[in-house]
């Protein structure tokens, strides 16, 4: 059976800052899904990460849906009704626009969505992050697909042998999505040298080269590309499809234990690493770390079996304790060199308005005439 995947999440506000969607909120948004949703979805599930919230969806009706776009928008727009009746913090901040135009690409909230042919077995991963953006998931995404020293089904597997197709989108790019197709193992080098800025260049999508599927699909959408103005970081969710044809499931998570620096952490601004938490997480230090939940489904016509928390064990207890430390060490240097994410990234206007105002004061030396 061929079935969608549609994922739409933001944050429509959050009690005590911007750390996590309260109770009440999430519960107005999953009654509103639930609802009227009836005879659109085959099913759904709710759930929040730092402040973010995020509303994953099964149907037959394909990507860019307006029906299940506009569902999801509503969700939203009713939430945020709530959010300002509790007074939360950021209400409806990432509901850009004030009307819905057909679907929600371009209006705040981040989209991804994939469709496929259900396998007898069909594991499927959802990545949520906050205090983040796009760019995150380049590093795991290589490692998973691109890499043996990550992944051995790249030489166990004749069929992840194979390699991988990178479907990558230049996210400076705001008139059109700007893409390029790019397949490892032969222009491995090219894939890396996009994917080291990941705030350029992004990976929108990853295919199986032998079976011709979809293994992975992220939200690629830049929100101050679109609103010109700062708005909050962008915060990505992901979806990946494993095992057979695609990287085993620990293969895609083995990643995530480095802690690699990612654009974040507080007022969108610094590098810090990246934590894999427990599902439904907040924010805390440093209006941070970044985090990253990942929940755990199977599938069956479309109907999600419960989930399955893949970052609550022993093991990524002893991770999150490294990344702490990591994020604290880069901490200490404050605003200096690589702790202050660079100027176009800076998500506050502060800093230009004061150099635009202390420029003026400097002066050129009158260079002495040799001798
Ligand atoms: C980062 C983030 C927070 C806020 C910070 C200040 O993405 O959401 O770090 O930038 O808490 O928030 P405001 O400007 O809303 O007071
Ligand atoms: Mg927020
Ligand atoms: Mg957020």
């Amino acid at each position: 059976m061929k079935i969608t995947m549609s994922v739409i999440k933001a944050d429509i506000g959050s009690v005590g800052g911007h750390i996590a969607p309260s109770q009440k909120l999430l519960e107005s948004v999953k009654q509103h899904v639930r609802e009227k949703g009836r005879g659109l979805l085959i099913d759904s599930h709710i759930s929040s990460t730092g402040d973010d919230i995020a509303i994953l969806m099964t149907h037959t009706h394909g990507a860019g849906e307006e029906r299940v776009h506009k569902l999801a928008w509503d969700a939203f727009v009713a939430g945020t009704a709530v959010a300002k009746s509790q007074g939360l913090y950021g209400a409806g901040q990432d509901l850009l626009k004030d009307a819905f135009s057909g679907n929600v690409h371009g209006m705040g909230p981040a989209v991804t969505e994939m469709e496929f042919e259900e396998r007898p077995g069909e594991p499927v991963l959802f990545f949520a992050a906050d205090k983040t953006d796009p760019g995150a998931f380049n590093f795991p995404l290589y490692l998973a697909f691109a890499d043996p020293m990550n992944t051995p089904g790249i030489m166990l597997s004749p069929k992840l042998g194979k390699g991988f197709r990178f479907v990558i989108m230049d996210v400076e790019h705001t008139e059109g999505d700007r893409v390029i197709e790019l397949s490892a193992p032969e222009e491995l080098y090219d894939i890396a040298t996009l994917l080291r800025d990941p705030e350029r260049y992004v990976v929108e999508s990853v295919w199986s080269r032998a079976a011709g599927t979809q293994a992975v699909s992220v939200a690629t959408s830049r929100l101050h590309n679109i609103a010109g103005k700062y708005t909050g970081k962008d915060d990505p969710v992901m979806l990946v499809r494993t095992q057979m044809d695609f990287p085993a499931t620990g293969e895609v998570l083995q990643p995530f234990s480095v802690g690699h620096f990612v654009a974040g952490c507080m007022r969108g601004s610094h590098n810090m690493p990246l934590m894999p938490v427990k599902m439904n997480a907040p924010i805390s230090w440093f209006d941070g770390p970044p985090i990253v939940s990942c929940t755990a489904f199977c599938t069956r016509g479309g109907m999600l079996t419960e989930p399955v928390d893949a970052f609550d064990h022993p093991f990524w207890d002893r991770v999150r304790g490294h990344v702490a430390d990591k994020a604290m060490d880069m901490r200490r240097q404050g605003f200096f060199g690589a702790a202050m994410l660079p100027m176009n990234e800076l998500e506050y206007t502060g800093i230009m308005e004061r150099l635009e105002v202390i420029e003026k004061r400097f002066t050129v030396r009158s260079m002495k005439k040799a001798a």
